[in-house]
């Protein structure tokens, strides 16, 4: 089979490594993956971005491409699904309609509350005067939400009155989502541990993944600014099997029964962000529509069943009957950032040791990184006329030029083992990581601590 995946991260390196090796693929293309799908097995980058709906669907019909998976939420925003499937193609992933459950959080909210699943008491506006009213009357700590899309930065909890103001103005008055900044979603504060609950769905059964925990903050002990993810580990203790088991009835199953109630279907993963109190009390923060970086880094090691056999049941409509299986004891992944992120950091910067890393039982799953071609004294740039044609010449001929690892974005690489237990996964990796060098290079040194 041959397989195009759309997107970039370190999640789409893990869906294509663990695709490759599935006995019943025999291509796989990513669109436009980075420096680490590059040189996976069976697989091919192509220089076509994430959310070109129509660039990905030509070449998916140009190469007879069996089925597509989506791994970020724009695309699906944007109703690749809807587009391809209308067109006779095989896609994973929920339509535009359905993906409105991470795209809209007021929609969500609305579903949710119509389902009666447990979470934040909340309110929408957009105008800024009721809103800001909605909060001197609640009072702090409190959460104010953009509404749309915000690439993880649409999210304020604020323990002041002033931060939560100047949210709402940001939002509603000089509306710095763009669309999706059209609505603002205001929310008790919740305390406790977060959840990320995967679960793969043809939209009537549904089968639960492997448990995980990802750290946001920055730095150690959980301080510093919020980040896309800075480590992950599954399984995550927070629940016991049983309470985990049971998320399925009170959250997945009613919020499915509540789409279809709207005529909607939904199809592929859904994933619910829970926040676990202290005495085990379980709320839904939020709503995505794809799988979790870093979380998939750590779920698709974890699974030992062929994920392209899953994609094809659910994108067929009979995940009934499908086993889904997993290795035994525990993985983790440390993200390795580039010093300054969240904030502004460089790229460009030359990697090394990855190799010697991957020798003891640890796979280095890829994420802001690049292969930069080495050519000729780099020609090109001195903008002499003959001197570039020279170059051409030799980009023409069938010359190996060596390629260097560079770093390209600010999660560069995600350092992943499996052990026995946690803590034997992070042994492997921290020693790994001694081997890995770039320069600035920042993590955190406590990923696991809550499970350990
Ligand atoms: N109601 C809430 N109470 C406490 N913390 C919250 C609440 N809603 C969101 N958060 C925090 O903000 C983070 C981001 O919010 P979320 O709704 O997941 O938005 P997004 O992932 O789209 O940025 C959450 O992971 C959580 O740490
Ligand atoms: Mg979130």
């Amino acid at each position: 089979m041959k397989i195009l995946i759309a997107g970039s991260g370190g999640r789409e390196h893990a869906i294509a490594w663990k695709l490759s090796a599935s006995p019943k693929v025999s291509k796989i293309y990513i669109a436009p993956g980075n420096g680490g799908t590059a040189l996976e097995a069976k697989c091919k980058n192509l220089a076509i971005q994430a959310d070109d709906v129509q660039a990905l669907f030509k070449f998916a019909i140009e190469k007879d491409i069996d089925f597509t998976v989506v791994g970020p939420e724009v695309p699906l925003a944007l109703g690749i699904v809807d587009f391809f499937e209308a067109n006779g193609l095989k896609i994973f992933g929920p339509c535009q309609i359905a993906a409105q459950m991470e795209a809209s959080k007021a929609f969500a909210k609305d579903v949710m509350t119509a389902a009666g699943v447990p979470t934040a008491k909340y309110k929408q506006f957009t105008r800024a005067a009721e809103a800001k009213h909605y909060i001197n009357e609640q009072g702090v700590p409190i959460v104010v939400k953009a509404d749309g899309l915000a690439a993880g930065k649409g999210v304020t909890v604020a323990h002041t009155m002033e931060e939560a103001l100047h949210a709402v103005d940001d939002i509603l008055v000089k509306k710095i989502f763009g669309m999706a900044s059209s609505k603002v979603v205001i929310e008790q504060c919740l305390t406790g541990q977060e959840l990320s609950y995967l679960v793969m769905t043809d939209g009537k059964t549904v089968i639960p993944l492997s448990s995980a925990q990802d750290h946001k903050a920055a730095y150690d002990g959980d301080k510093g600014p919020n980040t896309g993810g800075m480590g992950a580990y599954s399984p995550a203790p927070v629940l016991t099997d049983a309470q985990y088991a049971k998320v399925t009835d009170i959250v997945i199953r009613p919020v499915l029964k509540e789409l279809a109630r709207r005529g909607i279907d939904y199809k592929g993963i859904l994933y619910a962000g829970l926040m676990v109190s202290e005495t085990g009390e379980i709320n839904v923060i939020e709503f995505n529509c794809r799988f979790g970086d870093p979380e998939t880094q750590v779920m698709l090691p974890k699974m030992s069943s062929d994920l392209c056999e899953h994609f094809l049941a659910v994108i067929e409509d009979r995940l009934e009957g499908e086993k889904v299986t997993w290795h035994d004891g525990a993985v983790a992944t440390v993200v390795l950032a580039s010093g300054g992120y969240p904030a502004e950091y460089k790229t460009g910067l030359p990697i090394t040791g990855i190799e010697e890393a991957e020798k003891d039982d640890v796979k280095v799953f890829h994420a802001g990184t690049t292969l930069k071609i080495i050519k000729p004294m780099q020609l090109e740039d001195t903008g002499d006329q003959d001197i570039t044609e020279l170059a051409e010449f030799a980009e023409d001929t069938d010359i190996d030029y060596p390629e260097q690892l560079v770093s390209a974005g600010g999660r560069v690489l995600n350092v992943t083992a499996t052990g026995e237990n946690l803590r034997s996964a992070l042994d492997k990796i921290y020693k790994a990581i001694a081997k890995i060098h770039f320069d600035d290079m920042h993590y955190r040194k406590d990923i696991g601590h809550r499970a350990l």
